[in-house]
């Protein structure tokens, strides 16, 4: 849960402060609100991206996305300093200076996401220990086992476009799986951002990765995840999981009736074409 930039303890803001030549400005982080603090912090020297976390759970978190984006190239912010004080781990990254992409139906910013995503897609997960799908999402196929690095949390506020591409901020659920599953994790995003779930699913299919899961697969990955978000949302009352129960559970729906209108189909038919 974000909190102000005062709960920082001097030492920890006089050790920022050298870092960046003595602090000009700092703006929270409009979008997000995972991590304790994320502020822009301008400095005489140079303009920083900070995450910090002092809670045992944020630490954790804010240790492995450090872990994770020191092991990954281009992809997510440089990490350019980090240190722990007063029981404090700061995390001082490159700031990605730019918008957060439209993802909606025909906007041009898609052509750069699959870009992004295409690269991503064809990276294998660097050496290291990292979520299992299972560990990840609290279920788990066989065909979601893989050894592609997935970020797994493409949502648009965790993407920034940049002169040189679209950039992925927020590793704190860097996953090894299957190409697949960052796919499918995204459908609900699409749905966010206007897309019915047949435009979400056409323009994924772009994705060999996509093209090659079977629908069984696909079917059985979007029953279980609305199933774990209808849960979250008959618990917590917060917008944005009732958001993604409703997203989840439309592509759910929209699965399971394409599958359904397979059964109908005679014998050896494999297209829901009349
Ligand atoms: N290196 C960075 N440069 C610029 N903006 C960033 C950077 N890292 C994160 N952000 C911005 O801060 C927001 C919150 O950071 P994020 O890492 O996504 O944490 P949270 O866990 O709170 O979602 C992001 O939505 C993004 O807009
Ligand atoms: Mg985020």
């Amino acid at each position: 849960m974000r909190r102000e930039w005062a709960a920082l303890p001097g030492a920890v803001v006089k050790e920022i402060a050298e870092r960046v030549g003595g602090i000009i400005d700092v703006s929270p982080a409009p979008t997000g609100n995972h991590a304790e603090i994320a502020s822009t912090v301008v400095g005489t020297s140079r303009t920083v991206f900070v995450k910090a976390a002092s809670t045992g759970l944020s630490v954790q978190t804010l240790r492995y996305e450090l872990t994770a984006t020191r092991a990954v190239d281009w992809f997510p912010p440089a990490v350019l300093w980090h240190f722990e004080r007063d029981g404090w781990l700061v995390v001082g990254a490159e700031l990605l200076d730019g918008p957060h992409p439209d993802l909606s139906p025909g906007s041009p910013d898609l052509d750069l996401l699959r870009v992004t995503l295409k690269a991503l897609q064809g990276t294998p997960a660097p050496r290291g220990t990292w979520f299992t799908p299972a560990g990840r999402l609290g279920f788990a196929l066989p065909d979601m086992q893989g050894r592609t690095l997935v970020h797994s949390d493409i949502n648009p506020t965790n993407l920034i476009l940049t002169p040189a591409g679209i950039r992925v901020v927020d590793w704190a659920w860097t996953t090894e799986a299957a190409a697949w599953v960052e796919l499918a994790l995204l459908v609900q995003w699409l749905i966010g951002s206007g897309h019915s779930p047949a435009q979400a699913e056409e323009w994924l299919a772009q994705f060999p990765a996509w093209t090659a899961v079977g629908g069984d697969a696909l079917d059985a990955f979007a029953a279980m995840n609305a199933a774990k978000w209808n849960v979250k949302a008959e618990q917590r009352p917060d917008g944005w999981v009732h958001d993604l129960a409703a997203w989840t559970g439309e592509w759910a729906k929209h699965r399971s009736s394409q599958a359904s209108k397979l059964q109908l189909m005679p014998n050896g038919c494999t297209t829901t074409q009349p």
